[in-house]
């Protein structure tokens, strides 16, 4: 109807996007056999990318999904292949009318493989340069994210060697953020790094919280990692005195409906509270996550939230003007913008 054009029309920033996650069934079949890479064969999934993208109709929780996406990097290797996808994933977002991406990417589990973070940006660099010809519109940044599952000392050394790179002050990484498993993964845990990094000058600090994990994990990244966004945040509905912090501090939450939905945070889109944030004025972006496992871009999350709730063009003006007030772009490019 005339309220999903306005949304396809809608100038879009999408802040939670893992570019791993835009990897479809069949191009992780085609990437894996151009490098010779063993698909698991223990599991039927892996027998053909249809039975692949079945599977990913019956997870049951994070981890679970987690599983099969780190099986999914295993097909990346050269920078040619970070190429791919990303331009894949910004042409596909551009044609969503998408103006502003910043992307996430996860370089423990490729340097664990012998890929080394220079092949990774290389790539990416790559894509970014074709798209700033192909897309004039589009504004693009990188944050790399720690990652839960490994150990601690194992995220030392990635700030240790993204801070030698120089790349979060030359403009290559705009942030630093942290995502995979949740639960058992207090703040506490990597206060360390968030301190560093801050030490070191960089500036930008997002984590994955409040996806599976209780409020108080987002209340104890705002006061322990001192982030200004948190990525997902869809718990911190559950206390009032927190919902009242967010909306007061402006800390954007970067909501993924589809993957809310997928993941079983919540039996359904309307379980998600979007109309309690809108009323407590927390501002929040909605966002893809990692669209080749959830079964939608930016637009089809746009249209699924609006398909439960049924919002109005206000309530549409809200969202995109928070979504471009928390961006982390210029105050010129945020003017551009709106
Ligand atoms: N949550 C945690 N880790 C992730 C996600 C997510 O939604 N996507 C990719 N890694
Ligand atoms: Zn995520």
């Amino acid at each position: 109807d005339k309220l999903h054009q306005l949304l396809q029309a809608l100038p879009k920033c999408e802040h939670h996007v893992h570019i791993e996650g835009t990897i479809s069934p069949e191009l992780f079949f085609r990437l894996a056999s151009k490098n010779g890479i063993t698909l698991p064969s223990d599991d039927p999934a892996f027998e053909s990318p249809a039975a692949l993208h079945a599977r990913y109709q019956n997870f049951t929780s994070l981890d679970d999904f987690l599983h099969y996406y780190f099986v999914g990097f295993s097909a990346l290797i050269n920078a040619s292949d970070f190429e791919a996808l990303t331009y894949d994933y910004l042409a596909l977002a551009y044609s969503q009318n998408v103006y502003h991406a910043e992307i996430f990417f996860d370089p423990q589990a490729h340097i664990s493989r012998n890929v080394p973070y220079h092949t990774i940006i290389a790539g990416m660099n790559a894509a970014k340069a074709r798209a700033a010809v192909d897309f004039p519109k589009l504004s693009i940044e990188f944050i790399p994210c720690l990652l839960r599952h490994l150990p601690v000392p194992s995220a030392h050394e990635l700030l240790d060697e993204l801070l030698a790179s120089g790349h979060f002050f030359d403009g290559t990484l705009v942030g630093f953020g942290m995502s995979s498993t949740e639960l058992g993964k207090h703040p506490s845990l990597y206060k360390s790094v968030y301190d560093s990094a801050r030490a070191a000058g960089v500036s930008n600090f997002t984590a994955h919280y409040g996806e599976e994990g209780p409020s108080d994990y987002v209340k104890d990244a705002l006061s322990l990692l001192n982030v200004s966004r948190i990525d997902h945040g869809r718990r911190s509905a559950e206390d009032a005195d927190l919902v009242a912090q967010l909306a007061e501090s402006a800390t954007m939450l970067t909501l993924c409906p589809l993957s809310n939905v997928i993941l079983k945070g919540v039996d359904r889109m309307q379980d998600i509270p979007i109309r309690e944030f809108l009323d407590a004025n927390v501002r929040f972006s909605i966002n893809s996550d990692d669209p080749a496992y959830f079964g939608g871009y930016i637009q089809e999350n746009y249209c699924a939230v609006q398909e439960a709730f049924g919002l109005t063009v206000d309530d549409w003006g809200k969202i995109a003007r928070g979504a471009i007030a928390g961006s982390w772009c210029s105050s010129s490019r945020k003017e551009q913008l709106l």
